[in-house]
């Protein structure tokens, strides 16, 4: 049966005009205004709402053992939390640790996913060490569509690379034409400054953020641009917080290295004054990158708005209350990580589009079509246009709502946002042409989400100053 989204305000990342969207099986057949459709589609009335291409979150951990536990959420939970949010897509990070088996991680998180999901999704492969059988074990998973390697710079001795590992894993994604993700902190003084403060008695969570100054950061994100320099590789910085690290990166660019840029949902939102809250209100936010001090927060929407700043993920990585008690005798052991997936699309659309920050098309181009470029989904995810996946965000502008854990898909026991205002919500969202959520409630088919394939990017000249 077709599907006719009728009269809506179709906004993408560079039009905006009234529409019909029409829908034959799981892609865009037509687009514009008072559309025939054929017999019987089912009609979704869009009057008075916008209608959005599907929005994808390019930094999302569901399965992750770490620090000692497991993330809170399924591939079913998380799903329907993304789609109950607006995101159709996200792109989901496989972490098998460094003793780990690469090619078996790979499989596991494959096999975790697969059947479960709601939404389609993607991986990025992290290369948590390099040894003689790394590079064929990478040469197989990308050929096998994933098509973005990750690493970290942090996390000394579990995912953390050295920088001679660093070295030869973007000249093989360099040659291979891979984007490589990259978690920007220096291991070793973050080590040094977490021994200090702990011998010093600080322990609470309020002393992680002194553990991993923007500095650290900054010396993470400079280092990772220069290895891009010397190795021609394609880079992206993840969830990059403070304002020394974006100049890091801007810096890089004007160079000429190829790296592009992501800030996550808390970064934006919420300043380090959040896990300075004592106890265990002050653990729930414990993230690496940590919270930082608010005056980075309003130069992050500044270079959001400008484009020097790309995409926004959320980094949705869930653990509980209990879990974040771990840490409280010491504040390293405090699981890292906030969730978002299900908040991102409001929250960016009220604090962004809502309040002046942040204009509507940048909103669409950074929360969908530009991580849908960078990471080879484009055009079949990232627009509405004809041919492309029907996966398609009908949104109400109107809608007023508080958000709060007691009410959230995300299987954990708190919300990050609680008491959040949201001036906005998804009134219906489709995945492929079908209906998986109407007004914030999923309503579809669990298991019909798809791994999607990618091609690595075609392989441009090296930009590298100091190319060998
Ligand atoms: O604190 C965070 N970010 N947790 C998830 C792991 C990572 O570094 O992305
Ligand atoms: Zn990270
Ligand atoms: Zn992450």
């Amino acid at each position: 049966m077709a599907l006719l989204i009728k009269g809506g305000e179709i906004v993408t990342a560079e039009q905006r005009f009234r529409g019909d969207v029409l829908v034959e099986g799981e892609t865009i057949r037509a687009i514009g205004p008072n559309l025939e459709a054929p017999p019987e589609p089912e009609i979704v009335d869009a009057t008075g709402k916008l209608v959005f291409p599907g929005f994808i979150d390019p930094h999302v951990h569901i399965h992750l053992p770490f620090m000692a536990t497991f993330a809170k959420d399924t591939h079913a939970t998380a799903s329907q939390a993304a789609l109950a949010g607006g995101t159709t897509t996200f792109i989901e990070m496989v972490c098998p640790n460094r003793s780990e088996d690469a090619l078996q991680g790979y499989r596991t998180w494959k096999e975790k996913a697969e059947g479960n999901s709601a939404c389609d999704y993607a991986f990025h492969m992290a290369v948590t060490r390099w040894d003689a059988a790394t590079e064929s074990q990478l040469r197989q998973i990308v050929a096998d569509g994933t098509s973005s390697f990750k690493i970290f710079l942090s996390y000394k001795n579990f995912f953390g690379i050295t920088d001679e590992e660093m070295y030869h894993a973007l000249k093989l994604a360099a040659s291979l034409g891979v984007v490589t993700t990259a978690h920007c902190e220096n291991a070793e003084l973050v080590g040094q400054l977490q021994h200090r403060l702990l011998a010093a008695g600080k322990t609470g969570p309020e002393w992680h953020e002194p553990s991993r100054p923007e500095w650290v950061e900054a010396e993470g994100t400079h280092r990772f641009a220069t290895f891009l320099e010397a190795t021609g590789a394609h880079g992206y910085v993840v969830h990059l917080s403070c304002v020394p690290a974006l100049r890091m990166a801007v810096e890089a660019r004007l160079r000429g290295v190829r790296l592009h840029v992501e800030s996550v949902l808390p970064h934006f939102l919420l300043d380090k004054t959040f896990a300075e809250r004592p106890g265990v209100e002050g653990m729930k936010y414990i993230m690496s990158p940590p919270l930082r001090h608010e005056r980075n927060l309003p130069v992050l929407w500044t270079a959001l708005q400008a484009g020097m700043i790309d995409t926004v993920g959320t980094d949705h990585c869930p653990f509980d209350t209990g879990q974040k008690r771990m840490g409280a005798k010491a504040f390293t052991q405090i699981p890292n990580g906030i969730p978002g997936i299900e908040d991102r699309v409001n929250l960016m659309y009220t604090y962004g589009v809502q309040r002046g920050r942040l204009d509507i098309h940048r909103f669409v181009d950074a929360l969908s079509t530009r991580p849908a470029r960078i990471f080879g989904l484009y055009p079949r995810k990232g627009a509405i246009a004809v041919g492309s996946d029907a996966d398609l965000v009908v949104y109400d502008p109107a809608y007023r709502g508080t958000l709060s854990a007691a009410h959230q898909y995300t299987s954990n026991d708190y919300n990050g946002f609680e008491g959040f205002a949201i001036e906005g919500r998804p009134a219906v969202v489709t995945v492929r042409g079908k209906i998986q959520v109407r007004d914030g409630k999923f309503v579809g088919e669990p298991g019909m989400g798809r791994m999607l394939r990618r091609t690595p990017l075609p392989a441009e000249e090296p930009e590298a100053v100091y190319a060998h």
